[in-house]
């Protein structure tokens, strides 16, 4: 036997048991004629006292950092105890051990604080994933599996498998593709999704499927994105948004409960996404955090109406308010009192080139009432204090103003206000806030392939009362500039995202299930008939035997962990994964094939070196 306990069980309790334990060896440390080792596995660490009677044998086999290691002998407890461990009570006094395997030296420390720099861990990831920090991780990524299993497999679902190799039918992300060999010149897809598989899996009569399944993009990747990634994913049938709505809503709580003991009582508040671009400037705010975002003058349409025509700021010759197309302003709390050299430092920020914009306008709100500006050339103080109070600022507080072209000044303003959320610690890794974004456009204008595209997929459906809009409209526009005044532009979507801490954690929508529908949305996005039929004859053919009504959701699974973990980055919840150029450093994949292989496979490369 080669343990009789694990690195992490042995308590005051078990003192003078006689023990076997196996485990890695974390530090030697040696103290004249005695040494002790702290032996380290998946469960903990325990330190190991060699007597005096062992230094020949250790003086022969001397033990370094990372060996595999057997020792036998009787718990003691330790005089001087650690109390930062589980097992700082006791330590092993050996009789005897086995080196069961040597290490070379590792290229870091396998330790909590380590020395070593992302790159080489990644290289070494296998080293990495013997630290506590990313085992923890993994952990906790487990427990949301299980949680996530458990409550699906209480409401009924079941877990059904899907292909991985599949027809390629690019529609949002790139898709990765693999050749056949035995197909010459042709190639399976990878899926982006299993979005066609679940839905003829309701077809088919499946009424609830999950699955919690890899999913393949090939897409400019950032911190919360990975080339393959986890969803999980579900699908229900005769059902509509609101019971989507519901069953995840006690999914997700149901994780929080079983994983982080939350009790996630209160409802998930729900905002159209009109509400979220108008308040927030995002699709996926943050709302642990007030400081909403103040609309002076927008080209925004809310219910297809301008609202924001620039009373408060037009009129006093300030060229760059008058010039914009949208004016946006928070309020930041108690920051009234910042000095020249900090808004500079703003300004800075929102004009570096991811930002883009081209200068920021301040409003100091005094405690004594009074305000000074960078704009009073232009605007009386009765002016500021207007536009001041239109933020709902109060006295200390800091006004910010961006003014620029529509979607760029919004997407802006957005951005500012997460990173002062950030800076005045408003967003709390320890707080957490779940909202449902409802009611999106269901299409958007793609001025460069001039025409629609979904904004979500091709198979979501309109809201039910936007049906024959669609229907009743011919999706070709005369004008592109003008899209915005097309019917098309006002279709909203039977669609939702959940979003946790300003992250979109899921999605889906209530599916289109009949085929003349579904061939009118393929119509409205450009395809023809023959390519509609080509890529997805297949779901049409499918409709047709009796499809039930159906609907669902995908969760992002690395993301949910990642925001339970408290992580920016989904990396860290990953056990093997990618870095930002896509590259598994540790494979050194992707990587090229040998001509034999090509040859099989029929292609020849056109690779410029
Ligand atoms: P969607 O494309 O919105 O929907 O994806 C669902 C969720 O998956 C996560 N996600 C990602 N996570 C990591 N890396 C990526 N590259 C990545 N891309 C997406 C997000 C997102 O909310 N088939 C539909 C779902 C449906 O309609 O049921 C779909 O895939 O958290």
């Amino acid at each position: 036997m080669y343990r009789t306990h694990t690195c992490g069980e042995l308590r005051r309790t078990h003192v003078n048991e006689n023990v076997t334990l196996a485990g890695w060896v974390q530090t030697v440390r040696k103290f004249g004629s005695i040494t002790f080792i702290d032996l380290r596995d998946r469960y903990g660490i325990t330190q190991l006292l060699f007597g005096e009677e062992l230094n020949t044998q250790l003086d022969n086999n001397p033990l370094g950092r990372e060996f595999v290691l057997q020792a036998k002998g009787i718990v003691s407890e330790r005089s001087n105890k650690n109390t930062n461990i589980p097992t700082g009570d006791i330590e092993i006094k050996v009789s005897s051990f086995s080196i069961l395997n040597k290490s070379v030296t590792p290229p870091f420390t396998v330790q909590d604080d380590t020395d070593g720099g992302d790159d080489l861990r990644m290289k070494f990831r296998y080293l990495d994933l013997r630290r506590n920090a990313v085992r923890k991780n993994l952990e906790l990524r487990y427990a949301v599996n299980r949680a996530a299993r458990n409550y699906l497999h209480a409401n009924n679902f079941m877990d059904i498998e899907t292909p991985f190799l599949i027809k390629s039918t690019p529609e949002g992300a790139r898709d990765f593709v693999v050749p056949s060999r035995m197909n010459a010149g042709q190639f399976y897809a990878l899926p982006q999704s299993p979005q066609t598989f679940k839905q003829l899996l309701m077809v088919s009569g499946y009424d609830r499927y999950y699955q919690i399944v890899k999913c393949f993009r090939d897409e400019d990747l950032r911190a919360d994105r990975q080339p393959e990634f986890t969803q999980i994913d579900c699908e229900m049938s005769f059902v509509e948004q609101e019971d989507i709505l519901n069953m995840f809503e006690g999914m997700v709580k149901s994780i929080f409960k079983e994983v982080k003991g939350i009790d996630y009582t209160e409802k998930l508040e729900r905002m159209s996404w009109e509400d979220a671009m108008w308040n927030y400037g995002n699709d996926k705010p943050d709302i642990r955090f007030a400081m909403k975002i103040a609309n002076l003058k927008s080209a925004f349409k809310k219910d297809g109406q301008l609202i924001a025509t620039g009373e408060l700021i037009n009129g006093a010759n300030f060229g760059v308010f008058d010039k914009a197309e949208t004016v946006v302003a928070i309020a930041v709390p108690g920051c009234g009192e910042y000095t020249r050299k900090q808004t500079d430092e703003l300004t800075e920020w929102v004009k570096r080139p991811q930002i883009g914009m081209q200068g920021l306008v301040t409003i100091k709100c005094n405690a004594d009432g009074t305000f000074k500006s960078s704009v009073d050339k232009f605007y009386s103080e009765e002016k500021l204090k207007a536009i001041a109070s239109f933020t709902n600022a109060k006295a200390g507080d800091l006004v910010l103003i961006l003014a620029g072209t529509e979607e760029k000044t919004r997407k802006a303003i957005s951005e500012l206000r997460l990173e002062l959320g950030e800076r005045l610690g408003f967003r709390k890794k320890d707080e957490f806030k779940l909202l449902w974004v409802l009611d999106f456009p269901l299409f958007e204008y793609s001025e460069e392939d001039n025409r629609w595209v979904a904004r979500h997929h091709p198979f979501t459906a309109p809201k039910p009362d936007h049906i024959e809009v669609m229907i009743n409209n011919d999706p070709v526009i005369e004008n592109a500039a003008e899209y915005l005044k097309h019917p098309y532009a006002n279709i909203k979507a039977n669609a939702y995202d959940m979003v946790l801490n300003g992250n979109e954690i899921g999605g889906g929508s209530i599916r289109i299930f009949q085929r003349d529908l579904q061939e009118k949305m393929f119509a409205a996005l450009g395809m023809t008939k023959e390519e509609a039929l080509h890529k997805f004859g297949f779901l049409l053919g499918a409709f047709e035997y009796g499809a039930p009504p159906h609907g669902g959701i995908a969760f992002g699974f690395d993301r949910l962990c990642a925001i339970l973990g408290g992580s920016e980055s989904i990396r860290d919840f990953i056990a093997f994964p990618k870095n930002n150029s896509g590259r598994d450093v540790m494979l050194d994949a992707p990587s090229t094939i040998d001509d034999k292989q090509l040859q099989e496979l029929s292609i020849k490369l056109n690779v410029q070196s």
